[in-house]
């Protein structure tokens, strides 16, 4: 294939230059009160401007270097630029900037998947207010984030940047997430709308599903954000869905998420998204980003030619005229031009820390008084991963604690032999890696140093001289691309550190605690008895070391819960089959929406046939994701969603229920039962009657979380969620349907481990019809796997 290289910046100057000329006649000036009397005064080809982006601002000639876009302005009529940056788990602009000595730090927090693992809407609220601060406080207005899609695969190299494998979790996170952010009234971007579900060929991949699945699952991450919270704006998403592309399909914006959710908002394109700038204004996609000058020229002959109404395009202009008038700069806010980075340092670490899972542990943590020396292994250790990689974030925030720095701050020492040896070994493999140095930036992960295994002989001496050994896995992922098999499981070093180590010090009667610092779950059935204790951390963000090792020390007590279920092995969960793991995908970073066709070498040599997993991914699995699977067909997991441990123990005791024609309500008393505060998740499922739809056997709808409890201490939660959520989806006639029947409601500690059960009651079966949208242009067959 040949190779086609476009450099970052002269695609960045192609995508601006169209967008320099400025009419300059008098006319209105903007107000929040008369938007249609500007757009009577506007050209119609500031209207076309208005609907297209200014290409990427990522240049160093640009307002806010780094960052994503902004909108058009028209100074004549008073309408300034909007400027969006890239979330979720940091704003993403440059750190420095040409001829200014000043920085430009932005706080890197945890990641979306350990905000989803606190179970703590409030914590989730917390970091979308500190995030809406820091883009005010740097002068731009709308938070690109947050991502919402359902992490349906393990390998979708985007999961760090997504929530959860359930939907109810997944929609309530972010909904508090996006209240936080516009508390600040800075805007937010819900994003990617939707079954976006996998990088692999991001562009032109088709997924497709059914529509049970669809309004199930991917669809309703979405239905709670956009309910809950009102985000400012919406992203359509780079893949089709069912044979349309996200951004040209009036029935999934219009029909579904304007006429039926009642959004208010802006949607826009995900970056040089889709192929037709005009089905994209007629769909209701409002806005084209970062806006192309063949968009710009479609557009513009398609309302001269009538192809396109003008009311059409009307209608866009006022939906982004409508998200101007709501932001900062429109305010004239003057922004002091640097935040609070010692505060919001304290909020990662402490929500760092919250989101942290406690996997195992057979009496080994908190670490007791006598610990005072740590025997230290793992790459990951001297080189912590804050968050993953993509436009989001760098995976490097403006500094990362390590665990050496995260122990010692915490009064512990280190082996310094051993130290020694991996300082030594890290900076060889850095060299070896990196001969022309590592780049600052980079949009997909960096490849990692290979393990370091000391000898037989040392690691005794080690494991007599330390009190403890801590060993850190690690893996990042970002975007554009997905992981693979050889990701998901361990290399043939890291078990054989793993298992030495573990020989070692169990040799000499002290522990093993294996910490995992990773985008996504990895492998652990084979290993983990081998180690004492486990703790997934997930990706904390840059405080890394200090919020793993408040946990290792006792200073906080875990009370994360995974939000997606570690199975034994790839290939166990049903949509493994329906996913490109083995695949390799070359696409430039800024090669997207580009047109071109960036399939692997080997198989462009092929006919142009359809490539399943590539040009189109099925998603025979159905409603069968994560647990909803795993539980359903009692299949053996390594770690069950929902689960987390704790240092102290918990009661739960059923206060009252109740349920009137549209809510329900079930209270539930926890008590801390144990010797150490802690705090505690409960997590409502309930099983629906059979009705004339297969139901899985538990499905999530509502989840809450004490506060520090002291031993002795209980707390009333109060778990609400309504009627309607208990019913599934009936493709056949597009209604969602509430059997009669009896339900399941479950208090639990995880989706395997009930605590208390009700049963009640639903005497008259219900119906509430929806639009007949987004259905499959092909037949998708149920996997084996799933057939009951
Ligand atoms: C990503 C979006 C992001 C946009 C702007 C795209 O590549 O998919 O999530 O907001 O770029 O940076």
């Amino acid at each position: 294939m040949k190779k086609v290289f476009i450099p970052l910046c002269s695609l960045c100057v192609a995508l601006t230059v169209y967008s320099q000329s400025v009419p300059t006649t008098d006319g209105p000036t903007l107000r929040a009160d008369n938007i249609d009397e500007v757009i009577s005064a506007m050209t119609l080809e500031e209207k076309v401007h208005l609907v297209i982006g200014c290409g990427m601002s990522m240049g160093s000639d640009s307002k806010f270097p780094g960052t994503a876009g902004r909108t058009y302005d028209i100074p004549r009529l008073g309408i300034p630029s909007v400027y969006l940056a890239d979330g979720p788990h940091r704003l993403a602009m440059a750190s420095k900037r040409e001829f200014d000595s000043h920085t430009y730090y932005a706080t890197e927090f945890p990641s979306s998947t350990t905000v989803a693992a606190t179970f703590d809407t409030k914590a989730a609220f917390q970091i979308g207010q500190t995030l809406g601060t820091e883009v005010k406080d740097y002068g731009m207005d709308v938070l690109l984030a947050p991502g919402v899609n359902l992490m349906r695969n393990v390998l979708c190299g985007r999961n760090h940047e997504y929530y959860a494998e359930d939907p109810v979790l997944v929609g309530k996170i972010a909904a508090a997430y996006i209240n936080g952010v516009q508390s600040e009234g800075t805007g937010t971007c819900l994003k990617h709308f939707a079954v976006n579900n996998q990088e692999t060929n991001r562009n032109n991949n088709d997924s497709q599903l059914t529509t049970r699945p669809l309004r199930e699952l991917y669809l309703k991450c979405f239905e709670i954000a956009v309910k809950e919270s009102q985000p400012w704006s919406i992203m359509t998403a780079y893949n089709k869905v069912n044979g349309k592309y996200t951004c040209e399909d009036r029935e999934l914006t219009e029909d579904i998420l304007r006429e039926e959710w009642g959004f208010k908002g802006l949607v826009m394109s995900d970056w040089n998204a889709g192929k037709d700038a005009v089905a994209s204004i007629a769909a209701g996609n409002d806005m084209l980003q970062p806006g192309q000058e063949r968009q710009y020229n479609a557009i513009l002959e398609a309302v001269k030619d009538g192809t396109l109404d003008e009311n059409l395009l009307n209608i866009s202009v006022k939906r982004v005229l409508e998200f101007v008038v709501k932001t900062h700069t429109f305010a004239g806010y003057d922004y002091p031009n640097e935040t609070d980075l010692k505060a919001h340092a304290q909020i990662d670490r402490q929500i760092g820390a919250e989101g942290i899972v406690l996997l195992d542990n057979r009496n080994t943590l908190p670490m007791d008084g006598n610990i005072r020396q740590v025997g230290l292994y793992g790459t990951t250790s001297y080189d912590m991963i804050p968050a993953g990689m993509g436009f989001g974030s760098t995976g490097y925030g403006y500094y990362t604690v390590s665990m050496v720095e995260g122990l010692r701050n915490a009064g512990y020492t280190l082996d310094k032999g051993l130290l020694d040896s991996y300082k030594k070994h890290q900076a060889d493999e850095q060299k070896r890696l990196f001969p022309q140095g590592r780049p600052p930036f980079s949009f997909t992960p960096l490849p990692r140093a290979d393990e370091f295994i000391p000898t037989a002989d040392e690691l005794v001496a080690q494991a007599k001289v330390n009190d403890i050994a801590i060993l850190t896995l690690g893996r990042v992922s970002g975007e554009g691309c997905d992981r693979k098999i050889e990701d998901f499981n361990l290399t043939d070093k890291e078990s054989e550190l793993i298992k030495k180590v573990s020989s070692a010090y169990h040799a000499a009667g002290k522990k093993l605690v294996v910490i995992l610092n990773i985008c996504s779950p990895i492998e652990t059935a084979s290993w983990k008895e081998q180690a004492d204790a486990i703790v997934c951390a997930f990706q904390p963000g840059q405080e890394v070391g200090n919020s793993i090792v408040d946990i290792l020390s006792g200073k906080m007590n875990p009370s994360g819960k995974l939000p997606m279920t570690f199975a034994i092995k790839y290939g166990d969960a049903p949509s493994d089959a329906n996913f490109p793991f083995d695949y390799t995908f070359k696409m430039p970073s800024f090669a997207m929406g580009t047109g071109m066709n960036f399939k692997s070498d080997k198989k462009e040599t092929k006919p142009q046939e359809p490539e399943q997993n590539v040009d189109y991914t099925l998603y025979e699995e159905g409603i069968y994701v994560g647990y909803r699977y795993f539980d359903t067909f009692e299949k053996e997991v390594s770690y069950p969603f929902g689960h987390g441990l704790s240092y102290t123990t918990f009661a739960y005791t059923i206060e009252e229920v109740n349920m009137n024609d549209d809510r329900c309500c079930m209270k539930v008393n926890v008590k801390n039962t144990g010797k150490t505060a802690g705090r505690e998740v409960v997590q409502l499922y309930v099983k629906a009657p059979k009705g004339s739809m297969h139901k899985p056997s538990k499905e999530l709808k509502a989840f809450d979380k004490t506060r520090l409890l002291n031993p002795g201490e209980s707390q009333t939660l109060t778990l609400e969620w309504n009627v309607m959520d208990m019913a599934s989806f009936n493709e056949q006639n597009s209604s969602w349907e509430l059997a009669k029947g009896e339900y399941l409601w479950m208090a639990a500690a995880s989706s395997a481990d009930v605590r208390c059960t009700t049963t009640q009651k639903i005497t008259k079966a219900r119906k509430q019809k929806v639009h007949n949208a987004m259905r499959p242009q092909v037949s998708i067959s149920v996997h084996p796997i799933v057939k009951r």
